[in-house]
């Protein structure tokens, strides 16, 4: 079980789960899903590692840091805290 802190709303997913439904329903505008948009962008504020790396379609859209696309993350497990 992975939690994913947004915020401060704590939401559990599976371990390996995308992320996207989560941070809509949480208020993240999310546009095409296929990481082209960049209206997903998120900050992570905590726990980085335990989202997949950094995708092609990321790099492209400038992603860096903290940045992240967050249609195109996984949450592999522990926890993540991030903002929008
Ligand atoms: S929703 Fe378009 S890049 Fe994530």
């Amino acid at each position: 079980m992975a939690i994913l802190i947004i915020n401060d709303q704590e939401i559990e997913l599976e371990d390996g789960a995308k992320i996207v439904d989560a941070i809509e329903e949480a208020g993240v505008p999310i546009g095409c899903s296929n990481g082209v948009c960049g209206t997903c962008e998120i900050e992570v504020v905590e726990g980085m590692d335990n989202f997949s790396g950094l995708n092609d379609e990321e790099k492209d859209l400038g992603m860096e840091g903290a940045k992240r696309l967050g249609c195109q993350c996984t949450i592999s497990g522990g926890t993540v805290k991030i903002t929008y």
